[in-house]
């Protein structure tokens, strides 16, 4: 039932299936952990594995907002958190001089007053709200640099953000927080001792065909067989990047949508683009090679 925090693994692993969302034994068991310690959950993994969306599907099953902060070089705490309305508190200045009505002492209150206050996520995520904790997503952490680790190190470990003009706004129940990394760089080990971590590999054979039931029913079962087997064969060939969970979704819509019923080379050949993102990989598949791949992925489904 959306909105009740599950009570054990299993629980945790229902919430996220009821949200389209398939999770193994141990990414339920570290999502419960989460959620029953109140300890943020560091997610790390290849491109398009699923790691943002676990906390969609969190959220989702537990009725929350979900609060993200995307990150990017150059991320600094003020775009993180807070900024004051520049624009807007020129303006009030100006229409104050306009009038001449207003005191030194009331415009400083009334421009550093909430109204002018720009909410940024992780203030947000700090203001109490009606439904309970949101879901603070902090997605792609790797891209930051060390400064705003340091950063987020602290604001993590209270919960809490002191604007000077206006005092200390402090989390009622601290967020559920979610980090995720593509691993482009290591993240700091203090930063990681906060969080519990879960590395998110690509699914097996069982899980990401359950996936694709999920995300790409309209794909029938054979041919979502035939791609997850070709998938899972694929990730094992030498590519410079392997195809992620997403791919694997794409693909099988991409050949429902050219009513396709089964793979062949020419099909694969002709919708590589979907599962492939670079020239080389795609090369090293034309021909002979696309054929092999699908005999192996073929092999391995009768066997
Ligand atoms: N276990 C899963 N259950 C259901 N859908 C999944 C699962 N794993 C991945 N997906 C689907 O795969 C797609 C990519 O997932 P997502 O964006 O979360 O990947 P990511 O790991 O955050 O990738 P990136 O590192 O590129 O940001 C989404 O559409 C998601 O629905
Ligand atoms: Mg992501």
């Amino acid at each position: 039932m959306a909105g009740t925090v599950p009570v054990n693994i299993d629980g945790a692993q229902a919430m996220l299936a009821g949200e389209g969302y398939v999770a193994g034994r141990g990414l339920s068991t570290v999502v419960f952990l989460a959620l029953k310690l109140g300890r943020p959950l560091f997610l790390e993994g290849e491109a398009g594995v699923g790691k943002t969306e676990i906390a969609k599907a969190l959220a989702k099953g537990l009725g929350r907002r979900l609060i993200r902060l995307q990150c990017y070089e150059g991320l600094d705490a003020s775009s993180a958190v807070y900024e004051w309305n520049f624009p807007a508190q020129m303006v009030a200045i100006r229409t104050a001089e306009a009038s001449g009505g207003m005191d030194r002492q009331g415009l400083t209150e009334e421009l550093f007053s909430s109204d002018y206050l720009i909410r940024r996520p992780l203030l947000e995520a700090m203001e109490p709200h009606a439904e309970g904790p949101p879901v603070l997503l902090i997605d792609e952490l790797d891209r930051t640099d060390e400064p705003f680790e340091a950063f987020l190190l602290e604001a993590l470990s209270d919960f809490q953000v002191t604007i000077p003009e206006l005092g200390t706004i402090r989390a009622p129940e601290p967020p559920i927080v979610i980090l995720t990394s593509n691993r482009t760089r290591e993240v700091h080990d203090a930063l990681k001792r906060r969080c519990l971590y879960h590395w998110v590999d690509y699914p097996d054979f069982d899980r990401e065909l359950a996936i694709l039931r999920a995300r790409a029913p309209e794909a029938g079962e054979t041919l979502s067989r035939q791609v997850v087997a070709f998938v899972q064969q694929l990730r094992s060939e030498d590519l410079f990047k392997r195809p992620g969970v997403a791919e694997t979704i794409d693909w099988a819509k991409c050949l429902v949508a050219l009513d396709a019923i089964a793979l062949s080379p020419q099909v694969i050949a002709d919708t590589l683009g979907a599962l492939l993102k670079y020239q080389d990989d795609i090369a090293r598949l034309q021909g002979s090679e696309a054929k092999r791949v699908l005999d192996a992925a073929e092999a391995a489904l009768a066997g």
